[in-house]
C-alpha cells in the first residue's frame, strides 16, 4: 500500500455473474479504490509458468475453490503493491476457511462488505452472454459454481451480516441502475473515507 495508513478494505461478494467485476471497475474509477479481483489474480497466476498454474487451472475448470494459501498469498502481494489505501477485494473470501485464514494472515477484518444479490437465472444468462471463452463459462461448470456459492460463500455473507458489515445491493436492472445503489453506499461513507467525490 502506498501510504503507511491502515488500508480501508471492502470485500465485494455475490454469485458468479452477479456483476461484481463490472461494478468494482466503476467504484474504483469514481471513488479511487484499488480493485483486486481474486479470480483475475488466479487467472494471471494460471497462465504464468508458476508451479501452481496447473493446479489452479484444474480447480477453476471444476468450478471449485483454490486452496486458501495460494489465494491469500496472491492477495497479500496485491495489497502490498496497491496504489491506493482504499481497496476493493472482489470475489473473496469464497468460504469460511478463506475468511478465517485472511483475518489470521493479513491481521485485519474488512471495514465493509458489499453483497450483490441476483436471481440465479439472471446470473446464468449474463455469464452465457459474456462469450469471452473463460474455461469456467460453460453450463456444467456454472452449475457447480452456483452450488459452491450457496454452500461455501453464503456462510461468509451471513457471518459479516451478523457483525453489521454487509450492505446488500439488489443486482438486477441496468449496470447504471445498480451502480446508483452502490454509489449511495460509498457516498454515505465519504466522511470515513475522506473521499474527494
Ligand atoms: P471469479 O473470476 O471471481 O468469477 P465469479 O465469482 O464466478 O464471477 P464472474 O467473474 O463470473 O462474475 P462477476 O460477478 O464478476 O460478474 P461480471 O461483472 O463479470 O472466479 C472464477 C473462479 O476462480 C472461481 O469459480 C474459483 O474457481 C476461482 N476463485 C476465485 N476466487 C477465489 C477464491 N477466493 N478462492 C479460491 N478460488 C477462487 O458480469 C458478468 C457478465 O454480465 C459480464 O459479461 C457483464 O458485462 C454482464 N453484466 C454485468 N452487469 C450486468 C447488468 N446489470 N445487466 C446485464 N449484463 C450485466
Amino acid at each position: 500500500v502506498a501510504s503507511s495508513r491502515k488500508p480501508f478494505i471492502s470485500f465485494v461478494l455475490g454469485g458468479p455473474g452477479s456483476g461484481k467485476g463490472t461494478q468494482c471497475e466503476k467504484i474504483a474509477s469514481i471513488f479511487s479504490f484499488a480493485h483486486l479481483s481474486a479470480g483475475e489474480l488466479l487467472r494471471e497466476e494460471m497462465s504464468s509458468p508458476s508451479e501452481n498454474g496447473e493446479l489452479i487451472r484444474n480447480v477453476i475448470k471444476e468450478g471449485k475453490i483454490v486452496p486458501s494459501a495460494i489465494t491469500i498469498s496472491l492477495i497479500k502481494r496485491a495489497i502490498n503493491s496497491a496504489t491506493s489505501d482504499k481497496i476493493l477485494i472482489d470475489g473473496f473470501p469464497r468460504s469460511e476457511e478463506n475468511r478465517i485464514a485472511f483475518e489470521k494472515i493479513i491481521g485485519v477484518e474488512p471495514d465493509l462488505v458489499i453483497f450483490f444479490e441476483c436471481p440465479e437465472e439472471e446470473m446464468v444468462k449474463r455469464i452465457l452472454g459474456r462469450n469471452l471463452g473463460r474455461i469456467d463459462d460453460n453450463m456444467e461448470t456454472i452449475r457447480k459454481r452456483l452450488k459452491v456459492f450457496e454452500d461455501l460463500n453464503m456462510p461468509v455473507v451471513e457471518h459479516y451480516s451478523s457483525k453489521g458489515k454487509v450492505h446488500k445491493i439488489t443486482a438486477t436492472g441496468t449496470v447504471d441502475e445498480i451502480f446508483e445503489r452502490v454509489r449511495q453506499v460509498f457516498a454515505s461513507l465519504r466522511p470515513k473515507l475522506c473521499l474527494e467525490h
